[in-house]
């Protein structure tokens, strides 16, 4: 699998350049001595995800956050990381954020939370819920990519700036890109404030309102 490829390859020249190496003509793996296909549904994907090893995030976790609600669901919800509560529950979006973000999807886009998905950039809390480094979101995302191709979601809702620039490559910052839609190959994206954001700044959570409000009228 080309993208499962491509992140062992980015892990490795990382690995590389944490040693001092500017350049190298190192073969990083052989790719004919790895299995390196991602399982074609859901259940197997998070079986998979349940046993990854690829990144240091691994050795701190307490369980993997690979996603949950319904597995057609016709959006996505992308946060960045999961944090203390949902490393010990393995559930997305679960402590005091979590709170808010359930309120929005029930009290503006009148679903309920299991219609949707919710998922994150990467699987594992980095410690200390500092931002996941460029090599773990880079080695975690073929799992997002995945779950994107086998759920189809009409749209995704990237919730803050981290998930908006590993969704779509775009610097823009969240406060100039918000609400507007971004179409790639595959997916469509459209970012929002993150809700720990609209934890601390309240004033805010009317622009997320306006954003969820076009989101329900995308929705069919
Ligand atoms: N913040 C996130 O970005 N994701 C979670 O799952 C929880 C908090």
């Amino acid at each position: 699998m080309k993208n499962l490829k491509n992140a062992l390859l980015l892990k490795q020249l990382f690995q590389l350049k944490q040693l001092g190496y500017q350049y190298t003509d190192i073969t990083p793996f052989k790719e004919d001595d790895l299995d390196l296909s991602l399982p074609g549904t859901l259940d197997l994907l998070q079986k998979q995800a349940n046993q990854c090893h690829l990144c240091d995030l691994s050795k701190t976790r307490q369980k993997v956050v690979f996603g949950e609600g319904n597995p057609s669901a016709e959006i996505m919800f992308v946060g960045e990381a999961p944090g203390a509560s949902e490393d010990s529950t393995g559930k997305p979006f679960v402590g005091r954020s979590g709170e808010l973000l359930t309120k929005m999807i029930e009290n503006v886009l009148l679903v309920s939370r299991n219609d949707v998905y919710i998922t994150n950039i990467v699987k594992c809390r980095p410690p200390g819920n500092r931002e996941p480094t460029p090599s773990e979101a880079y080695t975690c995302k073929p799992y997002l990519l995945k779950q994107i191709e086998l759920i189809k979601p009409k749209l995704i809702v990237a919730l803050g700036g981290t998930a908006y620039f590993y969704l779509t490559g775009d610097e823009t910052s969240i406060g100039k890109v918000r609400g507007s839609i971004f179409k790639k190959e595959h997916y469509t994206v459209i970012p929002t404030y993150h809700p720990s954001y609209l934890l601390r700044n309240p004033s805010a959570k009317k622009d997320t309102f306006e954003d969820l409000l076009k989101v329900k009228s995308l929705m069919a």
